[in-house]
Order: C-alpha cells, then structure tokens, then sequence
C-alpha cells in the first residue's frame, strides 16, 4: 500500500513520477478566440513539478462553451497555442492532459458569436446564473439534445481528442463532474427524456458510454480519463440514487480500459471505496473526506493514499496558489493562501505570480 505522494504510479499511457495530480481549473485568461496566451504557458510551466497536470476545461466546440474567455481545441490557431503550453511543459519535465468540457445548459446566448441556445439532455434550466461583466445573467432554459445533437456533440468530443494529440497533450480528461453536460445526463434532475438516453441509471450513462467508447476509439483508451463528482450539487444538479447512479457508471464504463478515474469526493468514503473497488484502473481522488466547503488539505490527500482509497489525489485550490506544491508537500509548508478574486479572469495577478519557497 502506498503511503506517500512521492512513488512513481502509471495511470494508462502516463507513467507519473509522484502522486500529485493538478485538478483541472478554469481560469478564464484566453480573451481572444479561445486561444491561450504565454501567460498560460509560463502558468502551467510553474506546475510542471505535478505528477500530472489537468489543465482548465477546454470547449470542444463553440456550443460548448459556458463561460467567457475559456478556451477552445475547435480550431487550428486553438490547437498551434495549446501546442506551445504542450511543448514547454514536456521541456520542463511534466506531463499534461487537456481537460474537454461541454457545459450543456450551463452557458447563455450572449456568450456565442452565433447566438445560439445551450442544449442540455432536457429542457430543464439549472436555476442558476452566470457571471459576466454586465452584471450576472440567468442560465436559459436549454435546447432539448435530439439525437442527431447528441451525435454531433460526440463527433465534436472526438475531433477535439484528436486536436489535443495533435497539439502535444499526453491524453485527454472528460470532464463528467460539477454539472456540465455529461454529469447532466447523468443526473434525474436534469435528464428526464424518455428516449434510449434518459429514464434509468443505465439510460442515463448511455450518452457517457457512447461518448467514451467513441473518444477511445480515436485516440487510444489508455490516453483517455473520466472526471466524475457524486452527490456535488453545483450548477443546479440533484441526484435522487448517487450510490446507484455512479456504480452503474463504473460498471459499464470499467471494460474500456482508461487511463484513470478522477472522482471528486464529497464527504461519502464508503461511496468512493465501493467505486475505487469496482474500477479496475488507476484511481485519482480529489479528497475531500467532509463536505467540500473548503479547500482539500495536504494531510487529506496523504492519508487517502495511506489508507489505499487511491492511486493519486489531485489538489485545485492548493496547485493554484502554490507552484511548487511538491517542494512544499515535502518541507512540510508552509503554503501561500488562494486569492478568489483573481481565480477568473484578469492578468498574470492571482495566475503567474505566486511564490516559490
Ligand atoms: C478556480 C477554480 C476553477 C475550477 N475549474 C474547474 C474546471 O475547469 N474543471 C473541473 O473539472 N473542475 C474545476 N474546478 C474544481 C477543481 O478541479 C477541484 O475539483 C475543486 O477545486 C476541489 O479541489 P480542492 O479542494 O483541492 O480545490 C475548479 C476549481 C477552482 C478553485
């Protein structure tokens, strides 16, 4: 069993040389054309000490895309900026995933060149609002996906995989957590089609399975990752089964043979040792052993791997505010705090500027 951050694991194609994974998180800092910056580039540089780093969720399309200045692999300028991030964190030592989000009902004409509508698994609006610099806007009701959508958006997934092999990523990570699309169709709160896509667990992981099986298929199983976040409620999410739900995902999701599963955990142990025992690849925890209220800590992420509940932990918050989390995990701290008002948007404040020790 392991018992500390610092042993070489292999999640798939990834031989990670610690255990210390970077969550995925959304910065906001492509304002032109969901192109990356060399902000972004020396920001992820800074954290090339990670086991393995997940960038910021990406949109895989422009219908994708649920926030303001987040970035794309839709197009070629996208895929020649990611390129230069890829290529310079590889120079570095690291290894690097990109993160593919489509944000479903979360997201608002506004934001859209073409003004379209969000499509969600049913027309069912999250109940939330958005940020924007006009002040905060109501998520609309969504389109309702037509089957026909739901092909579009897996050939769109797809293309976007090939674009991040292209662009020198080491794999992908879907992001099926926090409310966005995937985590809607899982969710009876949001998914109450009646079709082949909605109606029971199995129904709900359809979209899911045919999206995994699809991105597997075109880029390799062992360079493809899940992010999945029983019981969080973000974005106006409500599960009435989680237990059922995700132990249905695990079992049809397990025989395609990824590269890991990211779970974030919320306060529910016995639900991740239930998932960890039914997943037969690597297993990433986003520890968080209470209700996620505050910041995972250090010491939560080392006794999970202690107690064997995973094969790496990944840290958002303390990765964000603390480049050289290795070097810090190691000295015993200490560790700079996370400023909230610079997570989104803005300059090199909040993103490049945060002390080593
Ligand atoms: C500023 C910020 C942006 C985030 N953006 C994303 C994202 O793009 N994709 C994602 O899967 N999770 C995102 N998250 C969630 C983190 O990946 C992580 O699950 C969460 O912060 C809990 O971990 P922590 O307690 O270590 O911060 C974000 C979190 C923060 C703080």
């Amino acid at each position: 069993m392991t018992t500390d951050f610092f042993s070489p694991v292999t999640a798939g194609k990834l031989d990670l040389p610690n255990r210390l994974v970077m969550a995925p998180m959304t910065r906001s800092r492509a304002p032109e054309g969901g192109r990356v910056t060399d902000l972004t580039v020396e920001y992820y540089v800074q954290r090339a000490s990670a086991g393995l780093i997940v960038t910021e969720a990406i949109q895989p399309s422009p219908r994708g895309q649920g926030y303001l200045w987040t970035p794309g692999l839709h197009d070629p300028a996208q895929v020649a900026a990611w390129r230069r991030v890829t290529d310079a964190v590889h120079d570095a030592g690291g290894r690097i995933v990109g993160q593919l989000m489509h944000s479903g009902r979360v997201g608002h004409p506004s934001l859209r060149p073409d003004g379209t509508n969000p499509l969600g698994p049913s027309p069912l609006a999250s109940g939330q609002s958005l940020f924007t610099p006009d002040g905060p806007l109501e998520h609309p009701v969504p389109d309702e996906m037509t089957v026909e959508d739901i092909a579009t958006t897996i050939a769109d997934f797809v293309q976007a995989a090939r674009n991040a092999i292209e662009a020198g990523f080491d794999g992908v990570e879907l992001h099926g957590a926090n409310g966005y699309l995937i985590h809607q169709f899982l969710a009876d709160g949001s998914n109450v089609r009646t079709d082949a896509y909605g109606g029971s667990a199995g129904h709900r992981v359809r979209f899911v399975r045919e999206l995994v099986e699809a991105v597997a298929g075109a880029v390799g199983a062992e360079r493809v990752g899940l992010k999945i976040s029983p019981g969080v409620t973000a974005n106006g999410i409500t599960e009435s089964d989680t237990a059922g739900q995700y132990t249905t995902l695990v079992r049809e999701i397990a025989p395609y043979g990824l590269a890991y599963l990211h779970v974030v955990e919320s306060g529910n142990r016995e639900l991740i040792r239930t998932l960890r025992a039914a997943w037969p690849g690597a297993f990433v925890l986003n520890p968080h052993p209470e209700e996620p209220t505050r910041a995972a800590r250090p010491d939560e992420g080392a006794q999970a791997l202690r107690d064997g509940v995973a094969d790496a932990v990944s840290f958002g918050t303390l990765w964000l505010a603390n480049p050289d989390l290795p070097a810090r995990l190691r000295a015993g701290g200490p560790y700079n705090e996370a400023d909230p008002a610079t997570f989104y948007g803005g300059d090199h404040r909040g993103y490049t500027d945060y002390p080593v020790l």
